[in-house]
Protein backbone atom coordinates (compact mmCIF):
# COMPACT_ATOMS: atom_id res chain seq x y z
CA UNK A 1 0.00 0.00 0.00
CA UNK A 2 1.20 3.43 -1.09
CA UNK A 3 2.29 6.02 1.64
CA UNK A 4 -0.65 8.98 2.09
CA UNK A 5 -0.05 11.35 -0.40
CA UNK A 6 1.94 14.74 1.10
CA UNK A 7 0.86 17.95 -0.14
CA UNK A 8 3.07 20.52 -1.41
CA UNK A 9 1.05 22.91 0.61
CA UNK A 10 -1.81 22.74 3.08
CA UNK A 11 -3.41 25.83 4.86
CA UNK A 12 -3.49 25.83 8.88
CA UNK A 13 -7.01 26.44 9.48
CA UNK A 14 -8.58 25.89 13.02
CA UNK A 15 -11.92 26.65 14.91
CA UNK A 16 -11.04 29.89 14.97
CA UNK A 17 -11.08 30.57 11.62
CA UNK A 18 -14.12 27.89 11.01
CA UNK A 19 -16.42 29.83 14.01
CA UNK A 20 -15.53 33.47 12.54
CA UNK A 21 -16.75 32.80 8.96
CA UNK A 22 -19.53 30.81 10.12
CA UNK A 23 -20.24 33.80 12.17
CA UNK A 24 -20.04 36.39 9.10
CA UNK A 25 -22.44 33.63 7.06
CA UNK A 26 -25.01 34.28 9.62
CA UNK A 27 -24.54 37.66 10.60
CA UNK A 28 -26.18 38.19 7.24
CA UNK A 29 -22.85 40.91 6.02
CA UNK A 30 -20.67 38.43 3.95
CA UNK A 31 -18.93 41.34 1.41
CA UNK A 32 -16.50 43.74 2.45
CA UNK A 33 -17.39 45.37 6.12
CA UNK A 34 -16.40 45.66 9.66
CA UNK A 35 -14.29 42.46 9.21
CA UNK A 36 -11.87 43.94 6.74
CA UNK A 37 -11.96 46.94 8.38
CA UNK A 38 -10.41 44.98 11.23
CA UNK A 39 -7.78 43.06 9.59
CA UNK A 40 -7.22 46.59 8.32
CA UNK A 41 -6.59 47.63 11.44
CA UNK A 42 -4.58 44.58 12.71
CA UNK A 43 -2.05 45.24 10.18
CA UNK A 44 -1.62 48.85 10.76
CA UNK A 45 -1.19 48.15 14.29
CA UNK A 46 1.89 44.97 13.72
CA UNK A 47 3.36 47.35 11.09
CA UNK A 48 2.94 51.03 12.84
CA UNK A 49 1.34 52.57 9.53
CA UNK A 50 -1.17 55.18 9.30
CA UNK A 51 -2.93 52.83 6.86
CA UNK A 52 -2.81 49.56 4.96
CA UNK A 53 -5.85 48.98 2.37
CA UNK A 54 -7.16 44.58 2.55
CA UNK A 55 -8.43 43.30 -1.56
CA UNK A 56 -8.99 40.48 -3.45
CA UNK A 57 -4.99 39.55 -4.18
CA UNK A 58 -1.80 40.44 -4.40
CA UNK A 59 -2.03 40.59 -7.95
CA UNK A 60 -4.89 43.03 -7.42
CA UNK A 61 -2.82 45.02 -5.09
CA UNK A 62 0.06 45.78 -7.31
CA UNK A 63 -2.55 46.71 -10.34
CA UNK A 64 -4.27 49.25 -8.02
CA UNK A 65 -0.57 50.66 -7.20
CA UNK A 66 0.71 50.69 -10.44
CA UNK A 67 -2.70 52.30 -11.78
CA UNK A 68 -1.49 55.01 -8.36
CA UNK A 69 2.18 55.57 -9.95
CA UNK A 70 0.63 56.37 -13.28
CA UNK A 71 2.54 53.31 -15.14
CA UNK A 72 1.67 53.24 -18.45
CA UNK A 73 2.60 53.21 -21.95
CA UNK A 74 6.60 54.42 -22.24
CA UNK A 75 7.23 53.23 -18.62
CA UNK A 76 9.36 50.49 -18.33
CA UNK A 77 9.57 48.48 -14.46
CA UNK A 78 12.37 46.28 -13.57
CA UNK A 79 11.60 43.17 -12.03
CA UNK A 80 13.13 39.75 -11.73
CA UNK A 81 12.50 37.01 -14.13
CA UNK A 82 11.88 34.60 -11.05
CA UNK A 83 8.93 35.39 -9.90
CA UNK A 84 4.86 34.36 -10.65
CA UNK A 85 3.51 36.03 -14.16
CA UNK A 86 0.94 38.12 -12.72
CA UNK A 87 3.33 40.75 -11.61
CA UNK A 88 4.67 41.17 -15.26
CA UNK A 89 1.42 41.01 -16.89
CA UNK A 90 -0.32 43.99 -14.80
CA UNK A 91 2.61 46.03 -16.35
CA UNK A 92 1.92 44.47 -19.86
CA UNK A 93 -1.87 45.17 -19.56
CA UNK A 94 -1.06 48.80 -18.29
CA UNK A 95 0.74 49.56 -21.67
CA UNK A 96 4.11 49.60 -19.81
CA UNK A 97 6.91 47.26 -20.59
CA UNK A 98 8.30 44.66 -18.12
CA UNK A 99 12.48 44.97 -18.13
CA UNK A 100 13.70 41.12 -16.68
CA UNK A 101 16.60 41.28 -14.35
CA UNK A 102 18.60 38.59 -13.51
CA UNK A 103 19.05 37.45 -10.05
CA UNK A 104 21.97 35.96 -8.13
CA UNK A 105 22.56 32.27 -8.42
CA UNK A 106 22.82 31.20 -4.85
CA UNK A 107 19.95 33.57 -3.18
CA UNK A 108 17.59 33.99 -6.27
CA UNK A 109 16.62 37.57 -5.54
CA UNK A 110 17.28 40.45 -7.64
CA UNK A 111 21.03 41.37 -8.21
CA UNK A 112 21.07 45.33 -7.57
CA UNK A 113 23.71 45.36 -10.60
CA UNK A 114 21.18 45.07 -12.49
CA UNK A 115 19.04 47.80 -12.04
CA UNK A 116 22.12 49.24 -12.40
CA UNK A 117 22.35 48.02 -16.28
CA UNK A 118 18.78 48.15 -16.94
CA UNK A 119 17.82 51.50 -14.99
CA UNK A 120 16.92 54.31 -17.70
CA UNK A 121 15.15 57.80 -18.04
CA UNK A 122 11.67 55.16 -19.34
CA UNK A 123 12.24 53.08 -15.71
CA UNK A 124 9.19 54.10 -13.36
CA UNK A 125 9.57 51.79 -10.76
CA UNK A 126 11.20 48.52 -9.64
CA UNK A 127 9.49 45.68 -8.20
CA UNK A 128 11.65 43.18 -6.55
CA UNK A 129 10.53 39.69 -5.01
CA UNK A 130 11.30 38.76 -1.31
CA UNK A 131 12.35 35.29 -2.22
CA UNK A 132 11.03 32.19 -0.49
CA UNK A 133 11.03 34.71 2.97
CA UNK A 134 14.41 36.19 2.54
CA UNK A 135 14.51 39.97 2.17
CA UNK A 136 16.08 41.69 -1.37
CA UNK A 137 18.62 44.44 -0.38
CA UNK A 138 16.58 47.35 -0.57
CA UNK A 139 19.18 49.33 0.61
CA UNK A 140 21.39 48.29 -2.50
CA UNK A 141 18.73 49.13 -4.81
CA UNK A 142 17.94 52.20 -3.34
CA UNK A 143 21.52 53.63 -3.56
CA UNK A 144 21.85 52.57 -6.97
CA UNK A 145 18.61 54.80 -7.74
CA UNK A 146 19.96 57.57 -5.97
CA UNK A 147 17.24 60.88 -6.03
CA UNK A 148 15.86 59.44 -9.58
CA UNK A 149 12.34 59.35 -9.71
CA UNK A 150 12.23 55.31 -9.77
CA UNK A 151 9.82 53.94 -6.99
CA UNK A 152 10.81 50.71 -5.45
CA UNK A 153 7.72 48.71 -4.66
CA UNK A 154 8.25 45.69 -2.90
CA UNK A 155 6.69 42.61 -3.61
CA UNK A 156 6.48 40.41 -0.77
CA UNK A 157 4.19 37.86 -1.48
CA UNK A 158 6.35 35.85 0.31
CA UNK A 159 7.53 37.79 2.96
CA UNK A 160 4.97 38.56 5.45
CA UNK A 161 6.64 38.38 8.99
CA UNK A 162 9.76 38.37 7.40
CA UNK A 163 12.16 41.06 8.81
CA UNK A 164 14.95 43.20 6.93
CA UNK A 165 17.87 45.07 9.07
CA UNK A 166 15.52 44.91 12.47
CA UNK A 167 12.62 46.26 10.50
CA UNK A 168 9.49 44.01 10.02
CA UNK A 169 8.76 44.08 5.90
CA UNK A 170 5.73 46.88 5.62
CA UNK A 171 6.60 48.38 8.81
CA UNK A 172 9.15 51.07 7.01
CA UNK A 173 8.93 50.25 3.04
CA UNK A 174 7.84 52.95 0.77
CA UNK A 175 5.29 50.20 -0.97
CA UNK A 176 4.65 47.19 -0.10
CA UNK A 177 2.29 44.19 -1.39
CA UNK A 178 1.59 41.35 0.37
CA UNK A 179 -0.86 37.90 -0.97
CA UNK A 180 -2.36 35.76 1.33
CA UNK A 181 -3.08 32.88 -1.34
CA UNK A 182 -3.95 29.60 0.17
CA UNK A 183 0.12 28.48 -0.30
CA UNK A 184 1.35 31.72 1.65
CA UNK A 185 2.66 31.77 5.15
CA UNK A 186 -0.75 33.16 6.13
CA UNK A 187 -4.12 33.07 4.15
CA UNK A 188 -7.36 33.99 3.22
CA UNK A 189 -8.56 32.25 0.69
CA UNK A 190 -7.44 34.56 -1.74
CA UNK A 191 -6.34 38.02 -0.78
CA UNK A 192 -3.53 40.44 -0.74
CA UNK A 193 -2.68 43.92 1.08
CA UNK A 194 -1.16 47.24 0.06
CA UNK A 195 0.58 49.52 2.53
CA UNK A 196 2.24 52.67 0.95
CA UNK A 197 3.81 55.65 2.98
CA UNK A 198 1.98 58.43 0.75
CA UNK A 199 -1.15 58.70 2.06
CA UNK A 200 -2.72 60.50 -1.05
CA UNK A 201 -1.67 56.91 -2.77
CA UNK A 202 -3.31 54.84 0.00
CA UNK A 203 -6.63 57.17 -0.24
CA UNK A 204 -6.60 56.55 -3.91
CA UNK A 205 -5.98 52.99 -4.06
CA UNK A 206 -8.93 52.52 -1.34
CA UNK A 207 -11.40 53.99 -3.74
CA UNK A 208 -9.65 52.22 -7.08
CA UNK A 209 -10.47 48.92 -5.18
CA UNK A 210 -14.23 50.07 -4.69
CA UNK A 211 -14.88 50.96 -8.48
CA UNK A 212 -13.37 54.11 -8.20
CA UNK A 213 -16.80 55.23 -5.77
CA UNK A 214 -14.69 55.38 -2.70
CA UNK A 215 -17.12 53.61 -0.28
CA UNK A 216 -17.83 49.77 0.43
CA UNK A 217 -21.36 48.51 0.51
CA UNK A 218 -21.23 48.37 4.17
CA UNK A 219 -20.40 52.34 4.16
CA UNK A 220 -22.89 53.23 1.72
CA UNK A 221 -25.99 50.74 3.33
CA UNK A 222 -24.95 50.71 6.81
CA UNK A 223 -22.83 53.43 7.81
CA UNK A 224 -23.30 56.91 6.03
CA UNK A 225 -25.21 58.01 3.17
CA UNK A 226 -26.37 55.97 0.38
CA UNK A 227 -25.63 58.16 -2.22
CA UNK A 228 -22.03 57.99 -3.80
CA UNK A 229 -19.70 59.80 -6.25
CA UNK A 230 -17.27 59.14 -8.53
CA UNK A 231 -13.81 60.70 -8.89
CA UNK A 232 -12.38 58.13 -11.39
CA UNK A 233 -12.97 54.69 -13.05
CA UNK A 234 -11.62 52.05 -10.63
CA UNK A 235 -11.48 48.13 -9.95
CA UNK A 236 -13.53 45.87 -7.94
CA UNK A 237 -11.32 44.52 -5.97
CA UNK A 238 -12.42 44.60 -2.72
CA UNK A 239 -11.57 41.78 0.30
CA UNK A 240 -14.63 40.39 1.77
CA UNK A 241 -15.79 39.90 5.57
CA UNK A 242 -15.81 35.99 4.78
CA UNK A 243 -11.70 36.29 3.76
CA UNK A 244 -11.11 38.99 6.23
CA UNK A 245 -12.62 36.62 8.91
CA UNK A 246 -9.84 33.80 7.83
CA UNK A 247 -7.09 36.66 7.78
CA UNK A 248 -7.98 38.06 11.50
CA UNK A 249 -7.01 34.67 13.09
CA UNK A 250 -4.14 33.55 10.54
CA UNK A 251 -2.37 37.13 11.55
CA UNK A 252 -2.84 36.09 15.71
CA UNK A 253 -0.55 32.75 14.57
CA UNK A 254 1.42 34.15 12.02
CA UNK A 255 4.53 34.78 14.12
CA UNK A 256 4.09 30.90 15.11
CA UNK A 257 3.37 29.79 11.96
CA UNK A 258 6.83 31.28 10.94
CA UNK A 259 8.14 29.14 14.31
CA UNK A 260 6.81 26.21 13.23
CA UNK A 261 8.05 26.81 9.41
CA UNK A 262 11.80 28.12 11.15
CA UNK A 263 11.97 24.53 12.47
CA UNK A 264 11.38 22.94 10.20
CA UNK A 265 13.32 24.72 7.45
CA UNK A 266 16.59 24.28 9.77
CA UNK A 267 15.83 20.64 10.07
CA UNK A 268 15.37 20.37 5.45
CA UNK A 269 18.87 22.24 5.67
CA UNK A 270 20.15 19.74 8.27
CA UNK A 271 19.21 16.85 6.63
CA UNK A 272 19.59 17.88 3.00
CA UNK A 273 22.96 18.78 2.97
CA UNK A 274 25.27 16.00 2.33
CA UNK A 275 23.39 14.70 -0.73
CA UNK A 276 25.55 16.04 -3.11
CA UNK A 277 23.21 16.31 -6.16
CA UNK A 278 20.80 19.08 -4.80
CA UNK A 279 21.53 22.15 -2.78
CA UNK A 280 19.54 24.59 -0.89
CA UNK A 281 19.01 27.74 -2.06
CA UNK A 282 21.51 30.22 -0.10
CA UNK A 283 20.94 32.85 2.56
CA UNK A 284 21.65 36.47 2.50
CA UNK A 285 24.84 37.87 3.92
CA UNK A 286 22.87 41.32 5.24
CA UNK A 287 21.06 40.68 8.57
CA UNK A 288 17.39 39.66 7.85
CA UNK A 289 14.73 37.43 9.65
CA UNK A 290 13.46 34.75 6.85
CA UNK A 291 10.13 33.70 7.12
CA UNK A 292 10.46 30.43 5.58
CA UNK A 293 7.44 31.05 3.05
CA UNK A 294 9.01 27.92 0.93
CA UNK A 295 12.00 25.82 1.03
CA UNK A 296 14.05 25.56 -2.52
CA UNK A 297 16.63 23.24 -3.60
CA UNK A 298 18.20 23.40 -6.77
CA UNK A 299 18.62 20.21 -8.61
CA UNK A 300 22.01 19.74 -10.57
CA UNK A 301 20.69 18.20 -13.85
CA UNK A 302 23.46 16.76 -14.91
CA UNK A 303 24.49 15.16 -12.21
CA UNK A 304 21.28 13.63 -11.79
CA UNK A 305 21.13 12.98 -15.22
CA UNK A 306 17.37 13.58 -15.89
CA UNK A 307 14.97 16.96 -16.27
CA UNK A 308 13.59 18.47 -13.52
CA UNK A 309 9.88 17.11 -14.98
CA UNK A 310 11.43 13.57 -14.32
CA UNK A 311 12.56 14.14 -10.96
CA UNK A 312 8.93 15.67 -9.50
CA UNK A 313 7.20 12.68 -11.22
CA UNK A 314 9.20 10.25 -9.75
CA UNK A 315 8.83 12.56 -6.30
CA UNK A 316 5.48 12.44 -7.02
CA UNK A 317 5.18 8.34 -7.89
CA UNK A 318 6.04 8.67 -4.01
CA UNK A 319 3.25 10.82 -2.91
CA UNK A 320 4.81 13.51 -2.42
CA UNK A 321 3.89 16.86 -4.13
CA UNK A 322 6.15 20.03 -4.90
CA UNK A 323 5.90 23.03 -6.45
CA UNK A 324 8.33 25.51 -8.86
CA UNK A 325 8.76 28.86 -7.94
CA UNK A 326 9.36 29.67 -10.11
CA UNK A 327 9.80 29.38 -14.21
CA UNK A 328 11.81 32.23 -15.89
CA UNK A 329 9.12 34.38 -16.69
CA UNK A 330 11.10 36.39 -19.69
CA UNK A 331 11.04 32.75 -21.42
CA UNK A 332 7.20 32.13 -21.03
CA UNK A 333 6.07 32.30 -24.54
CA UNK A 334 4.53 35.15 -24.54
CA UNK A 335 7.10 37.54 -23.29
CA UNK A 336 10.07 35.43 -24.99
CA UNK A 337 8.27 35.91 -28.03
CA UNK A 338 7.12 39.23 -27.44
CA UNK A 339 10.78 41.09 -26.76
CA UNK A 340 12.73 38.41 -28.09
CA UNK A 341 14.87 36.74 -25.21
CA UNK A 342 17.41 34.37 -25.93
CA UNK A 343 18.53 31.87 -22.83
CA UNK A 344 21.41 33.87 -23.61
CA UNK A 345 19.82 36.73 -21.72
CA UNK A 346 19.75 36.32 -17.91
CA UNK A 347 21.68 33.17 -17.59
CA UNK A 348 21.45 32.53 -13.67
CA UNK A 349 17.73 32.94 -14.19
CA UNK A 350 17.27 30.47 -17.44
CA UNK A 351 19.48 27.79 -15.74
CA UNK A 352 17.38 28.26 -12.17
CA UNK A 353 14.60 28.32 -14.26
CA UNK A 354 14.19 24.77 -14.67
CA UNK A 355 16.08 23.74 -11.77
CA UNK A 356 14.07 24.39 -8.85
CA UNK A 357 11.87 22.68 -6.63
CA UNK A 358 9.89 23.93 -3.46
CA UNK A 359 9.36 21.27 -1.09
CA UNK A 360 6.34 21.12 1.48
CA UNK A 361 6.71 22.95 3.87
CA UNK A 362 3.72 24.24 6.57
CA UNK A 363 3.36 24.48 10.04
CA UNK A 364 1.26 21.11 10.10
CA UNK A 365 4.27 18.99 8.45
CA UNK A 366 5.03 16.42 10.60
CA UNK A 367 8.55 15.34 11.12
CA UNK A 368 7.87 11.77 10.11
CA UNK A 369 6.14 13.33 6.83
CA UNK A 370 9.70 15.01 6.53
CA UNK A 371 11.44 12.29 7.03
CA UNK A 372 9.89 10.51 4.34
CA UNK A 373 10.40 13.59 1.63
CA UNK A 374 13.95 13.33 2.61
CA UNK A 375 14.31 9.50 1.61
CA UNK A 376 12.57 10.08 -1.44
CA UNK A 377 15.25 12.65 -2.52
CA UNK A 378 17.90 10.74 -1.61
CA UNK A 379 16.53 7.56 -3.07
CA UNK A 380 15.67 9.75 -6.22
CA UNK A 381 19.40 11.61 -5.96
CA UNK A 382 21.87 8.89 -5.35
C1 LIG B 1 6.25 36.34 -5.67
C2 LIG B 1 4.78 36.51 -5.90
N1 LIG B 1 4.32 37.70 -6.28
C3 LIG B 1 3.01 37.90 -6.48
C4 LIG B 1 2.09 36.90 -6.34
C5 LIG B 1 0.64 37.19 -6.65
O1 LIG B 1 -0.18 37.01 -5.54
P1 LIG B 1 -1.72 36.62 -5.75
O2 LIG B 1 -1.78 35.20 -6.16
O3 LIG B 1 -2.34 36.85 -4.39
O4 LIG B 1 -2.28 37.53 -6.76
C6 LIG B 1 2.52 35.64 -5.95
C7 LIG B 1 1.53 34.57 -5.78
O5 LIG B 1 1.71 33.43 -6.02
C8 LIG B 1 3.90 35.43 -5.71
O6 LIG B 1 4.36 34.23 -5.35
Amino acid sequence: MKDKFIPFSRPTINEEEINEVVDSLVSGWITTGPKVSRLEKLFSERFGVKDSLAVSSGTAAWHILAHCLDIGPGDEVILPSITWPSMANVIELLGATPVFADVDKNTVLMEPSEVERLMNFKTKAILPVHYAGAVADIDAYKSIIGNRQIAIVEDAAHAIGSQYKGFEVGSHSDAVIFSFHPTKTMTTGEGGLLVCKDTNIMNRARSLSLNGVGKSAWERLSQSSASYELKEPGYKYNMLDMQAALGIHQLKKLDLFIELRTQLAERYQMLLSEITAIKSIGLVDYYIKHSWHIYVIKLDLNVLNMSRKTYIDKLKSQNIGVGVHFEATHMLEYYRKKYRYTTEDLPNAVELGSSLISLPLYPSLTFEEQDRIVNAIRAISE
